[in-house]
């Protein structure tokens, strides 16, 4: 199943960092939230800190026992190409 996954790249994740477009790449895989940002009990600022980059760390230090896979799993976009690195 994982193998059907769109590959994103690090530059292409980089450009939805916008509130009206906003991917975000956590424990490998990118999702786009920008229909979960006005749900986030954390609110839209504290998860665009994540926008466009790798936010697992940020995601992690908050909230680890989130499971993002199953909450957001409509809003899987794929994963990040393997062998790249997206910021943090
Ligand atoms: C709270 C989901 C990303 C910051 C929460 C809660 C959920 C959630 C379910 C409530 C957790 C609880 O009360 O146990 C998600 C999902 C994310 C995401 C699905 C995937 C994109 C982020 C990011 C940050 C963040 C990137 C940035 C640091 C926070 C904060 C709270 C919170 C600060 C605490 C709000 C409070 O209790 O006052 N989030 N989150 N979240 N989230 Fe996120």
């Amino acid at each position: 199943t994982n193998g059907q996954l769109y590959e994103v790249l690090p530059e292409e994740l980089a450009k939805h960092n916008k509130v009206d477009d906003c991917w975000a790449l956590i424990k490998g895989h990118v999702y786009n939230v920008t229909p979960y940002l006005d749900y986030h009990p954390g609110g839209v600022d504290e998860l665009m800190r994540g926008a466009g980059k790798d936010a697992t760390d940020l995601f992690n230090d908050v909230h680890r026992w989130v499971n993002v896979e199953s909450m957001l799993s409509k809003c899987l976009v794929g994963r990040l190409k393997s062998g790249t690195i997206a910021e943090k």
